[in-house]
């Protein structure tokens, strides 16, 4: 019998592709969840809070890896970690598999600077680590859209592009190197096309039947001057397929 794999933040957007992922590939899954639930699922759940430090131990306990995909998509993402890599070291050391962002080093955004120190903190852990940087997801720049769906004006970063990556492609990679030898940092994974933020909104909303008014704004500071110089951007490594138009014909 295998030890299973922990995917932290199974139940998110990125994890629970992921917990499918592995599930598919024969191997048995343990969730870590803040919320429980009564349903009968396909892999093992355990209850636990990375802030709190509650059902940790169980989480991590008899793992022979851990996808952490858990967020609190702020600061605290460093706490968090830290908590986990504390309780991984007392559960025999399992490798640790992380998804970071392509740019978290040349974007000033303090969730970037986050995910950096948890990328500094792991290589430094004693733990067997791997780390993948990719590009934003499609369903992030869908989600900053569909957000405005009520105004009728769509504002879009100004001058910005960017390369969204299907989530789905992301989670195969992971469940990959979840399967196999600790890596270190491996190559970035980045979408298949740069377009700026203005077309893909207006493909957004055309896709989802809205008429509306894009308005890209030139938002001044360090932080979107370096998403305008294309920080966030991995255009040697396009290597998804999934387009932004096939993710919106999927989803309709
Ligand atoms: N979105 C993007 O474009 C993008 C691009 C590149 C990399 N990433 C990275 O991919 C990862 C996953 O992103 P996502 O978009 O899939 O996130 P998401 O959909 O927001 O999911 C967040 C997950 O974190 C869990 N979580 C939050 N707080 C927790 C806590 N205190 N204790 C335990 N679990 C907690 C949630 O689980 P429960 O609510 O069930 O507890 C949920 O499953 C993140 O590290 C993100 O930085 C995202």
């Amino acid at each position: 019998m295998r030890e299973p794999i922990l995917v932290t933040g199974g139940t998110g957007t990125l994890g629970r592709v992921v917990v499918r992922e592995l599930l598919d590939a024969g191997r048995d899954v343990r969730v870590l969840s803040r919320r429980s639930s009564p349903e009968q699922s396909l892999f093992e759940r355990v209850t636990g809070d990375l802030r709190r430090g509650t059902g940790v131990d169980a989480a991590v306990s008899g793992v022979a890896a851990i996808v952490h995909c858990a967020t609190t998509l702020g600061r605290a993402d460093v706490a968090t970690a830290r908590t986990l890599v504390d309780a991984a070291r007392r559960h025999g050391n399992p490798h640790i598999v992380y998804i970071s962002i392509v740019g978290v080093d040349r974007v000033p955004l303090p969730y970037y600077r986050a995910k950096l120190e948890v990328e500094r903190m792991l290589t430094v852990s004693g733990l067997p680590w791997t780390i993948l940087r990719t590009t934003q997801f499609h369903d992030l720049i869908a989600r900053i859209a569909s957000l405005q769906a009520r105004s009728p004006v769509n504002l879009t970063l100004g001058g910005a592009a960017f390369q969204p990556v299907d989530v789905g492609e992301v989670a195969v990679r992971l469940a990959e190197l979840a399967v196999g030898e600790p890596a270190g940092r491996v190559p970035d994974m980045g979408g298949p096309e740069i377009r700026s933020h203005r077309d893909l909104t207006r493909e957004y909303l055309r896709a989802t039947g809205r008429r509306r008014l894009v308005l890209p704004v030139r938002v001044p500071g360090a932080i979107s001057a370096a998403y305008r110089r294309g920080g966030h951007l991995a255009p040697e490594r396009a290597v998804g397929r999934v387009t932004f138009a096939d993710y919106l014909a999927a989803r309709t």
